[in-house]
């Protein structure tokens, strides 16, 4: 590349980054009731989901940005969402589990009635060492429970974390798989299960 060009790349590129830092000019009202049009075909109940809750407010609004008192605020009103197994035992089935993770419908538009809903955790984190295909939006999960030698503190604290991430970190990217009704009790114990059993390949 000659000198010219580069420079001029290099000044294209730091513009784009500035651009993207800051806020757009549009007007949150528009934009919120552009999305809203969207969808003003849908039923009632799929409308209701385009409401952000004070907690998804706060983050769009501080652009995932939420100053201390903001971010206390929502992990405090997070957390108390959070649910306990009934029966006190935090893992299930790491099979089941692994289906769980794996499983990327549930929840949209294009699913089949009645089909799987799952959690898709593969979609952001490593798990498995061995699956060649995963995201990294999250940090690897790789060898999780065996790392953190089956601790039943942190078995409970990750308990808290895949039922309601904000009640852990506010305005995280990761879904609040519990306290929005997505996962059932006995999928999120299968979840936990395929993190934190010894005979899970996340483990080996
Ligand atoms: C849309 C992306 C996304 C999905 C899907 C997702 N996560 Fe996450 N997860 C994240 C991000 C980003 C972080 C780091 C920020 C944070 O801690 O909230 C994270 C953090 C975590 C952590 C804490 C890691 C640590 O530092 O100890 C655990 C445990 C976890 N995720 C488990 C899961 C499980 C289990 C699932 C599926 C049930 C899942 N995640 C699905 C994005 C995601």
């Amino acid at each position: 590349m000659n000198k010219t060009i580069f420079i001029a790349a290099a000044f294209a590129l730091s513009a784009t980054t500035a651009m993207a830092q800051n806020a757009p000019a549009a007007d949150p009202a528009k934009v919120d009731a552009i999305i809203k049009d969207m969808f003003a075909k849908v039923s009632p109940e799929w409308q209701a989901r385009t409401n952000l809750d004070e907690t998804q407010r706060v983050c769009t609004d501080s652009r995932n940005q939420p100053n201390a008192q903001q971010a206390e605020a929502i992990q405090k009103r997070e957390l108390a969402t959070v649910v306990q197994p009934a029966d006190g035992k935090f893992l299930g089935d790491w099979k089941k589990g692994f289906q769980v993770a794996n499983t990327g419908t549930g929840g949209q538009f294009s699913d089949r009635p009645g089909g799987p809903i799952g959690a898709n955790c593969f979609a952001c984190h490593q798990m498995d060492p061995k699956e060649l295909s995963y995201g990294t939006l999250g940090p690897s999960l790789a060898g999780y429970g065996k790392d953190r030698n089956y601790d039943p503190q942190v078995i409970k604290d990750t308990w808290t974390k895949v039922y309601n991430a904000q009640a852990v970190f506010a305005c995280s990217n990761m879904p609040r798989f519990g306290s929005m009704k997505f996962l059932t009790e006995a999928q999120l114990k299968d979840v936990m299960a395929y993190l934190f059993d010894k005979e899970s390949p996340v483990n080996k």
